[in-house]
């Protein structure tokens, strides 16, 4: 396996830039995640990536295989004024680039999310899916995500409607790697 690491990137180089733009268009054209159907312009991809950097409550995880972003997850903190959901996390927009998949890289990027929402002491991570998107569907049953609902209307895309899946977990304590 080439060697995969993880970061939680404060800062895009133009590389790194280019290199998260190119993932994603392969893994919108790939056919799903990130909510995008077609891949959208570079110039707006790009001010999108610079944005997402600059939202307080996003934190941006990317992984390189042989240096080059490959895949990304954003997890999201709640906004201050909501007390009542203080501990609760969400992860957002996982993908990993078609040609960096299956040896490992979308597991450590959510273990990347998993130690980090351990840090800032949330309690529990919540996520959904289309339910098409049968390859993160496993990865998370994997990982010890729990199935609680389902959205018949999640998602509408090419003229129909898509249904969603939702899950939610406890952050696991230190050194508890699989299912929490
Ligand atoms: C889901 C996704 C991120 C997985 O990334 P990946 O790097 O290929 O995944 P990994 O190699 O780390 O595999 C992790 C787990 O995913 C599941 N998985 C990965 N590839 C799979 C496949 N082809 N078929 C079934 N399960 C698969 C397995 O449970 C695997 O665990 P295991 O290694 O113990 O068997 C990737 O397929 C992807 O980007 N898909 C499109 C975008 C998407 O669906 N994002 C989620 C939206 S919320």
């Amino acid at each position: 396996m080439n060697e995969i690491q993880v970061e939680n990137l404060k800062s895009l180089s133009e590389t790194d830039l280019f290199d998260l733009c190119e993932a994603t268009d392969a893994a919108i054209l790939d056919g799903g995640g990130f909510g995008f159907v077609s891949p959208p312009e570079r110039s707006w991809l790009e001010r999108y990536w610079q944005g997402v950097l600059l939202v307080p409550e996003r934190s941006l995880f990317v992984a390189r295989r042989d240096g080059a972003i490959c895949g990304s997850v954003q997890m999201v903190a709640p906004p201050r004024n909501n007390e009542a959901q203080k501990s609760i996390v969400a992860v957002q927009h996982l993908f990993v680039a078609p040609w960096a998949r299956g040896v490992g890289v979308g597991r450590l990027l959510m273990e990347a999310v998993e130690a980090e929402a351990r840090v800032r002491r949330f309690k529990v991570i919540n996520l959904d899916v289309r339910e098409t998107q049968t390859q993160a569907i496993a990865m998370y049953e994997t990982l010890g995500y729990q199935r609680w609902g389902l959205h018949p209307k999640y998602a509408h895309v090419r003229g129909r409607w898509v249904p969603g899946i939702y899950f939610f977990k406890d952050v696991p304590s230190a050194g508890k790697r699989r299912d929490g």
